[in-house]
């Protein structure tokens, strides 16, 4: 008998990670990229969510958030990943909108997170979604990302 799969976006089934991790590595280098194990623990930690994007029985992107215990009315955007051939398309901006959603349900007053100062196309999502800039964060990443190791931190009142 096959399980009916859903469609749409949804927090990601333990038997996804696999596609998850496709995108991943799809999206970044491999110094760079979060591995096998670190998504799972994301995926599994039950103090962060992982809501993927399902079309056609294809997971096109996925997007973590992080609820840390310490910062009450504040949770964190790992990443969005969109695979590289649904790119542009707007998938990005709804995967985030579904996620502030349920912060929102949670309590959550501030999403935070923080992106390459280099990563154009994460940038401008962001800011159309309504993230301003807090800091820049000079050396943040260990390896380059996006030619530099410079980050912005963005935020967001929910
Ligand atoms: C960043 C990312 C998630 C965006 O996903 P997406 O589904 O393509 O996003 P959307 O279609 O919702 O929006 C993309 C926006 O970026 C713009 N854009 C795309 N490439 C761009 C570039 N090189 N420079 C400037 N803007 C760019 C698009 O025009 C669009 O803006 P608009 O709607 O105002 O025209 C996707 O590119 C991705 O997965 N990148 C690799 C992983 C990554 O870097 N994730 C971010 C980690 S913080």
């Amino acid at each position: 008998m096959t399980s009916r799969q859903p469609s749409g976006i949804y927090i990601a089934n333990a038997n996804e990670i696999d596609s998850i991790v496709e995108i991943e590595q799809k999206c970044f280098p491999r110094k760079v990229a979060y591995s096998k194990r670190q998504l799972e623990h994301l995926i599994l930690n039950p103090n962060s969510d992982c809501w993927v994007e399902k079309q056609d029985g294809i997971i096109r992107a996925f997007l973590i958030v992080t609820y840390r215990q310490r910062q009450r009315f504040t949770c964190n955007i790992e990443t969005i990943d969109v695979d590289p051939a649904f790119k542009n398309r707007g998938i990005g901006l709804k995967i985030l909108k579904a996620a502030e959603t349920e912060m929102k349900r949670r309590g959550m007053r501030w999403s935070e997170l923080e992106v390459s100062e280099g990563n154009e196309a994460a940038l401008k999502v962001y800011k159309n979604a309504g993230y301003k800039f807090k800091e820049r964060l000079e050396g943040y990443y260990k390896f380059e990302h996006y030619g530099t190791h410079n980050a912005i931190r963005m935020t967001k009142e929910l």
